[in-house]
């Protein structure tokens, strides 16, 4: 039987590292800690040789697309195949950012959503039967974080939430915001005026249609696909004020990349950090950590 194979993106630090460390210890395979810097990948592999646990690097951009498609060739010709994908890399632009808010918000959506895409639709392809894919969204990328009352941000809510929603619509409607937000419109038209907080809520709108299609094109093959709040977590992205450690972030995330073949739930679900599956459309958005 061919070996069994996860991926980590952003597996260099923080909640991404967190996870590496948690499928070495448990998953029954061969893990990848992938990382957009070699330096930085390479260091990470050796911290964790240090605790006794073997990962393996290979370079991972994704916000290159050509990037992902030599990872993804490399995966093919070594491997033949792929189990587990967890999508963890993202950015966030700090509150005092000088970065103009049109360019927070075409960066944001470009790396977290367009990012995570790109390597779905690479990858997917390879995912062998019983795949586990997890995409690592934020308490930002509950739907109703677009939060407005009037009725432009009702309709947007009501978009997000189709149960039809195809990804070429969700595509549409992040360019919609990005090109709002640089006419300064977006808030008029019903958008939150949050960058990394649209592109998380995009990736959990992606979360539920992959699944949906995956069941579709793919029936028996038990791909499951769900999407995750990590919890408020102690690294450089949330400039160390999170409460939780990055093994506790990586909890639920690893138990997602984990889920026994075919798990009843969560499939296509909104995962809470204590395992709790969260109503995404019609909330109520949990307490923030
Ligand atoms: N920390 C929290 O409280 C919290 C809460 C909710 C959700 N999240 C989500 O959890 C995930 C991990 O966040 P974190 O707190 O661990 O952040 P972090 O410490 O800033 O780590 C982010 C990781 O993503 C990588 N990355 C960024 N852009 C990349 C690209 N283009 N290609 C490949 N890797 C890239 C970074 O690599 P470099 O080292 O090269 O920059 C780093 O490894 C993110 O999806 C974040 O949105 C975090």
């Amino acid at each position: 039987m061919a070996a069994k194979v996860a991926v980590v993106t952003g597996g260099n630090k923080g909640i991404g590292y967190g996870i590496v460390r948690a499928l070495c210890k448990k998953f029954e395979g061969i893990v990848y800690l992938t990382a957009r810097d070699e330096g930085r990948g390479l260091a990470a592999i050796e911290d964790l040789k240090k605790e006794g646990l073997e990962a393996k690097f290979h370079l991972l951009d994704v916000d290159s697309l050509d990037s992902i498609q030599r990872f993804r060739d490399y995966v093919k010709s070594t491997y033949g195949g792929l189990d587990v994908l967890v999508n963890n890399a993202a950015i966030a632009y700090k509150v005092a950012a000088t970065e103009p808010f049109a360019e927070q918000a075409e960066v944001s959506c470009r790396v977290n959503f367009i990012g995570t895409l790109n390597v779905c639709n690479e990858l997917f392809p390879l995912m062998r039967k019983h795949g586990r894919v997890v995409h690592v969204s934020s308490s930002a990328g509950h739907l109703q974080r677009i939060n407005g009352q009037e009725p432009e941000s009702i309709e947007l809510r009501k978009q997000f939430a189709d149960p039809e929603l195809t990804t070429p619509k969700l595509i549409e409607l992040i360019d919609t915001f990005v090109s709002l937000a640089k006419q300064a419109k977006h808030r008029e038209n019903g958008w939150p005026n949050s960058a990394y907080g649209v592109s998380k809520v995009a990736v959990s709108a992606l979360t539920r249609i992959q699944q949906r299609e995956l069941d579709q094109s793919r029936p028996g093959d038990d791909i499951v696909v769900n999407c995750v709040h990590p919890g408020y977590v102690d690294t450089d992205m949330t400039s160390h004020k999170g409460v939780l450690t990055i093994d506790q972030g990586a909890d639920a995330p690893s138990h997602l990349a984990l889920l026994p073949p075919n798990v009843k739930e969560p499939r296509g679900g909104y995962v809470w950090h204590n395992r709790a599956i969260v109503d995404w459309v019609n909330g109520p958005t949990p307490t923030i950590y």
